[in-house]
């Protein structure tokens, strides 16, 4: 597969730092988007904002990926994140969660008068434009992530937003070719991505279903003006995808993967980085995922899913090596 530019996916739960260092004990991805920000909420500075906020490992390959419903509250909210630097704010066009949507935010910017998202895409770069604190450097990227629009979506509708947003300051579009009702199941649509690319003077990146280099390689050709791929799903279950991905295939000379460590650094790292109220929840979250290359990936989920604490988390998932050793050491 060509090198092409790699993302981490914005991940509510998921794209924290914990998972960033991860991903860079592996050599890391070009951009690490971070998980929604809900923009009201991070304004008011509720108790748990502040690690939000985290930068680390890579401060400078941060994206901060806000959501909200109305334009006042995220233009502040980008106001705060621009003043802590990174490499750039998007908007979260595409969620179709229904908590989501009920705000009016996520995928409902593209479902609203067109006129309604001009205006918060153009209060936000001018808040971003207008920011200061790095003085003779250049302001903070901005971008949208977007699904296709509606399920009875067309081409002309898309490429009309689309245009819109370029017009008032986009400059990375993230596309999940999916309809607002398409589920994980229904395969994303990379020619879509393909289409954009055509069209668009601005990257144009694909996101979806991405899980090695056989479906990277399928969706470049499908899509071979794109300016990258985002991963999620796969980042969290496997984090050295990235690395496997810029290298090739190491199908010769593969890599002996200690899972046990890996996990084991990555509780670490949660510890650290993340409130001790979101400890349990966020390792269960996390190892939902990891747990995919293990022989009772299964059993070990249930049992992690009803464990008590992150630190019974980490005693069940180490028991488990125990038990099963043979798992312990992956081939990538
Ligand atoms: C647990 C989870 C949380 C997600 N949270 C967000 C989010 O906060 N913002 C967003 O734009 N998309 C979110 N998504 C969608 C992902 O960014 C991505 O578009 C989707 O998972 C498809 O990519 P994948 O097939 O590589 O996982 C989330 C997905 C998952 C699985």
């Amino acid at each position: 597969m060509s090198p092409t530019r790699l993302l981490l996916a914005p991940m509510a739960t998921l794209s924290h730092e914990a998972l960033r260092r991860t991903i860079e004990r592996f050599g890391g991805c070009d951009e690490y988007y971070t998980e929604m920000i809900h923009a009201p909420s991070l304004i008011t500075g509720g108790k748990f904002e502040h690690w939000y906020l985290k930068t680390g490992p890579c401060p400078e390959k941060i994206v901060w990926q806000l959501t909200g419903g109305e334009p006042e509250p995220i233009a502040k909210a980008a106001e705060m994140v621009a003043d802590i630097g990174g490499l750039g704010i998007d908007i979260n066009m595409g969620c179709c969660a229904p908590e989501i949507r009920k705000q009016g935010a996520g995928i409902s910017w593209m479902l609203k008068p067109i006129a309604e998202t001009a205006a918060l895409l153009r209060e936000v770069r001018s808040v971003i434009d207008g920011n200061t604190r790095l003085a003779g450097s250049s302001p903070l990227r901005l971008s949208i992530k977007i699904r296709l629009g509606s399920d009875d979506f067309t081409e002309e509708g898309l490429l009309t937003f689309t245009r819109m947003a370029v017009d008032e300051g986009v400059t990375q579009i993230v596309l999940h070719p999916r309809t607002k009702s398409e589920k994980f199941r229904r395969t994303p649509r990379w020619e879509w991505v393909q289409r954009l690319s055509e069209e668009l003077p601005i990257p144009v990146i694909g996101n979806g279903n991405i899980t090695g280099i056989t479906s990277a390689s399928a969706a470049m050709s499908a899509a071979p003006d794109s300016a990258g791929i985002m991963i999620g799903r796969t980042a969290v279950s496997s984090p050295w995808i990235f690395r496997e991905l810029k290298n090739g295939d190491r199908e010769q000379n593969p890599e002996r993967l200690d899972l046990l460590e890996i996990g084991t650094q990555f509780l670490d790292d949660l510890m650290v980085y993340q409130p001790q109220e979101f400890h349990k929840t966020r390792a269960q979250r996390f190892f939902s995922f990891f747990c995919d290359h293990l022989t009772y990936a299964q059993y070990l989920r249930v049992k992690i899913a009803n464990a008590p604490s992150a630190s019974e988390i980490r005693t069940i998932f180490s028991a488990y090596f125990d038990e099963v050793p043979e798992n312990r050491f992956y081939s990538a």
